[in-house]
């Protein structure tokens, strides 16, 4: 907490640290009450510091450490006292005297009351620690920044009782009893690496074990530790676990190098998971899956990150970042890895789809707003606000143009050369980059601006025939909004991918001018320019282009289809991404239509043509269902947001609303046809968590919504049936959703009081259950919501709780959150303000709602910042709070 304004650290100031340390042996002696920690440092001078010492003598020592307190300090076995030393509320400074040394201290702190969840604290009544970026401070002094490099030898004792299970980085050494009914293991990771991969884990746990043999025929133990009452959720983690490990020896050459890798699970978490070197701390919703428990996306979530962490022992761990500027070289990276996995074990383009509809909505906002920054960031005030969807998302994409620009083969030579050249070394977003230059004897000197400069490009698209000459030319105009600290932007380097259909739809042949024959049909462009035309020759009828195949760049593209030509598109475009592009592009135009009648107050007409485009897509036995789904799915009030200028809460809702009911009115027969038909099979081969049945159970789900737009008894029979007859949690939660949506005001609150009364047990079902409510539009949502904070399974104190209730309502339940007094408004501040005092990182997360301010009309802008001042005056608040309301205010 801090009354004074945070310092901006920036990436220009960066120097190489004075002093290295090249072995951390910690001792930690948890009680019930504090807990103390002893650390042996073996410390050097930097060499590359060195150069002129000889004269002036040694820089001092400056270690980080915060709410800590020192008992005891030694230099090579001289105690220390008092006035060898300088202490304030976040460094320890003292004077080396010669260039090697060994630093010995022992703190004291307090895990038991630690509600920030940094450092090592406990969730329930196990001990964890976060370490990432800068929680290892919390624990010792120490240099805590990931361009110090060391070798950890850890000990943990603890009551044998309460702690049977003792783990840390790295393989076991030794263990054993101590009198008093406490024990002791030791762990050494021989594997050099910063403090913020440190963790260790003390609890009464089980574990599911397996073994996994590498490529080279090495036998790694895997275990995933969770509480004894989820013992029966892990398997799917395991899985996923085994798969991730063979993908990244398939796809990238990389082997796992310790003889054990272990997953925990705790409860209390502020993110997904964490990827400390042998030992990745998960939150227990990214690991705990089984069929009646958790949805289908629940069960793609936990693969999808128990690869991601996987993926980081090497693109993360074993190479690292020099700075938390470079953040995204490890995420952007390491979730591009992970969404490819993802791709490889089900299906391609619904994983684009998913994570394209993602970016567009959440990631374009925040570059639209008061917190964008650059992939790799100037500047910060605290590093835990940057953990953003620039850096992860769109840092995902810039590395996925540049597998675009190189091809898999390009690219898999940067990789290689990337993990070979800077094994064990602390590294930037430059030298990631050089190894692809080199790899490939390429030159990214100008696409290397994605990395530096923020904002969202928009791209415009004209097109001319010549029907004599048989060209068609397409000119490209990029530019990019200002954002805040840069007004003018420079071109990027943007990959288009492209193809030409002919009026039946096929792929016409593409040359270009001056090439000597057609390079096959669809490639990639690479735009350099502001404004730049590509004129392809022998084409023999105005063709239909299909742009950005793949979403082959994250830009804003524009280019004046008529809706004519999006139904045909949505129907012949041999690009998936771009079929289901298509259509969300005729339903936003749609939509906008009906957003503008509502506005002028006249009736509200669906164009029929969503309907027959829809009727279609239903009709067609031959489509990939999971593609059905999709395509079937009407963009998000978010998304519609993002799109406007000035977003009319009340506007998109209505319209959104009402092409839902339409829509549902008018394919009510084909909808229920394929309900009934996929749920026939839900219930005949039970659940099966394969890539076939989840895209079955999808649309079998979004045909229900729709179906129970129409009010039907018929209907909510057959919601009824599904919410009690299934066997999983696709099929509950989904009915139970639809209903809490509807008008059935008994058959609702049986349904959510039944489904609470059988599982107040699982907090994470339990998160489901307030998420469902929180998310409803129906009126009166807000007092729905305060309601709910009163249930026994809510807490402050857990960040699954707060997201799944508070900001499920401000996130996704728009036109409550938004409402005309403000009230939704206050709400959140109310909470921020109490979150800041307990867990400053959750707190600033769930700002984000508000920092959006500048999205709407004049009225709420008013409310919106008036709720920013008084937080910002609300008392002490941390840096984490601060930066975001500051600047949101600025
Ligand atoms: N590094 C984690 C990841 O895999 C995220 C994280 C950051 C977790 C900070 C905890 C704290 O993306
Ligand atoms: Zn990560």
């Amino acid at each position: 907490m801090r009354t004074e304004q945070p310092k901006v650290i920036y990436l220009k100031d960066y120097q190489a640290p004075e002093y290295l340390i090249d072995e951390t042996n910690l001792t930690f002696e948890l009680y019930e009450d504090h807990s103390l920690v002893h650390a042996q440092l073996v410390i050097r001078r930097n060499p590359e510091r060195a150069a002129g010492d000889s004269g002036a003598g040694l820089p001092p020592l400056v270690l980080d450490g915060q709410q800590l307190e020192l008992l005891s300090l030694a230099m090579d076995d001289r105690v220390l006292g008092e006035g060898d030393y300088q202490l304030d509320d976040s460094h320890l400074t003292l004077q080396p005297v010669s260039s090697q040394f060994t630093l010995d201290s022992t703190v004291r702190i307090h895990p038991e009351s630690n509600t920030a969840l940094e450092g090592l604290y406990k969730s329930g009544t196990m001990f964890c620690t976060q370490c990432e970026a800068e929680g290892f401070r919390k624990i010792t002094y120490y240099l805590d920044r990931p361009d110090v490099m060391s070798t950890f030898t850890t000990t943990i004792t603890a009551e044998q009782h309460r702690y049977p299970v003792l783990l840390s980085n790295g393989n076991p050494m030794a263990s054993g009893a101590e009198e008093g009914g406490r024990h002791w293991a030791t762990w050494q990771d021989p594997f050099k690496k910063p403090a913020y991969l440190f963790a260790l884990v003390a609890g009464d746990l089980w574990c599911v074990e397996d073994t996994f043999t590498t490529m080279n025929q090495r036998e790694v133990a895997l275990r995933i530790y969770v509480e004894p009452e989820n013992i029966d959720k892990v398997q799917h983690a395991m899985d996923s676990l085994k798969k991730s490990m063979r993908w990244d020896e398939e796809v990238y050459g990389r082997e796992y190098d310790l003889d054990i890798f272990m997953i925990v699970a705790v409860n209390d978490f502020n993110m997904g998971a964490m990827e400390n070197k042998g030992l990745n701390i998960f939150n227990s919703s990214c690991v705990l899956a089984k069929a009646e428990t958790a949805t289908d996306a629940a069960h793609q979530r936990v693969e999808a990150v128990v690869a991601h962490e996987y993926f980081h022992n090497w693109s993360g761990n074993r190479v690292t970042c020099r700075d938390w500027f470079q953040l995204s070289l490890k995420e952007g990276f390491t979730v591009f890895r992970d969404a490819e996995f993802s791709a490889d074990m089900n299906s391609r383009t619904v994983k684009r789809i998913e994570d394209v509809a993602f970016l567009r909505t959440n990631q374009f906002a925040e570059d639209a707003g008061p917190m964008a920054h650059p992939v790799r960031p100037d500047s910060f005030m605290e590093i835990s606000n940057f953990y953003t969807l620039t850096v992860y998302e769109k840092g995902a994409e810039v590395v996925r143009m540049i597998h675009t620009l190189l091809g898999a083969e390009g690219f898999r030579k940067g990789t290689d050369l990337y993990f070979e050249r800077h094994d064990g070394q602390a590294v930037t977003c430059d030298d990631f980059v050089k190894a692809m230059e080199d790899a490939n004897g390429v030159e990214l000197t100008q696409f290397k601006r994605w990395y530096s400069q923020s904002g969202t490009p928009r791209l415009q698209v004209e097109e001319s025939y010549d029907a004599q000459a048989k060209t068609y030319s397409l000119t490209f105009r990029q530019s990019c909004p200002a954002t805040p600290g840069q007004k003018e932007k420079a071109p990027f380097v943007i990959p288009l991918a492209l193809g030409l259909l002919d009026g039946k739809g096929n792929e016409l042949p593409l040359r270009l001018q001056g090439e000597g024959a057609a390079q096959g049909v669809g490639r990639v462009l690479a735009l350099t320019e502001a404004e730049q035309c590509f004129t392809f020759v022998d084409i023999p009828e105005r063709p239909l282009p299909s742009l950005l195949r793949g979403f082959s760049a994250p830009v804003k593209l524009s280019f004046p289809y008529s809706r004519d030509q999006l139904m045909f598109l949505m129907q012949h475009d041999s690009d998936g991404f771009n079929r289901w592009e298509a259509g969300q592009q005729l339903s936003v135009q749609v939509l906008q239509e009906l957003i503008a009648q509502h506005q002028k107050g006249e009736p509200l007409v669906l164009d029929s043509r969503l309907v027959k485009a829809f009727d279609t897509l239903l009709g067609d036995e031959s489509l990939d269902q999971a593609m059905v789904a999709e395509m079937l799915s009407l963009p998000s009030e978010a998304y519609l947001t993002e799109i406007s200028e000035v977003a009319d809460v009340e506007a998109i809702h209505a319209a959104r609303e009402f092409a839902r009911v339409t829509i549902g009115e008018a394919l009510y027969q084909p909808l229920l046809a394929r309900y009934r038909a996929n749920r026939a099979l839900s219930r005949e081969t039970g659940y099966i968590a394969e890539a076939a049945h989840i895209a079955r159970r999808t649309l079998q789900n979004i045909a229900l919504s729709y179906l129970m737009q129409s009010g039907k008894a018929e209907a909510l029979e057959a919601c009824l049936e599904q919410f009690n007859d299934c066997d999983n949690m696709t099929e509950r939660l989904s009915a139970l959703a639809v209903l809490v949506n509807s008008a059935f005001e008994q058959a609702k609150a049986d349904a959510l009081q039944r489904f609470a009364e059988y599982f107040k047990d699982d907090p994470l079902v339990m998160d489901q259950w307030f998420s469902v409510q929180a998310g409803c539009g129906l009126p009166g949502g807000l007092e729905r919501v305060q309601e709910l904070m009163k249930h026994p399974a809510f807490t402050l104190k857990n960040p699954n709780k707060v997201r799944a209730l508070i900001g499920a309502f401000a996130n996704q339940n728009l036109v409550n959150f938004h409402r005309a007094d403000g009230a939704g408004y206050r709400f959140l501040a109310d909470h921020v303000i109490a979150l800041n005092a307990l867990n400053p990182q959750i707190a600033s997360r769930q700002l984000t709602p508000l920092t959006r301010w500048r999205k709407y009309d004049t009225s709420r802008q008013q409310l919106m910042k008036a709720e920013l001042e008084r937080i910002l005056a609300s008392g002490e608040l941390s840096s984490d709070v601060y930066e975001i309301v500051s600047k949101s205010l600025a």
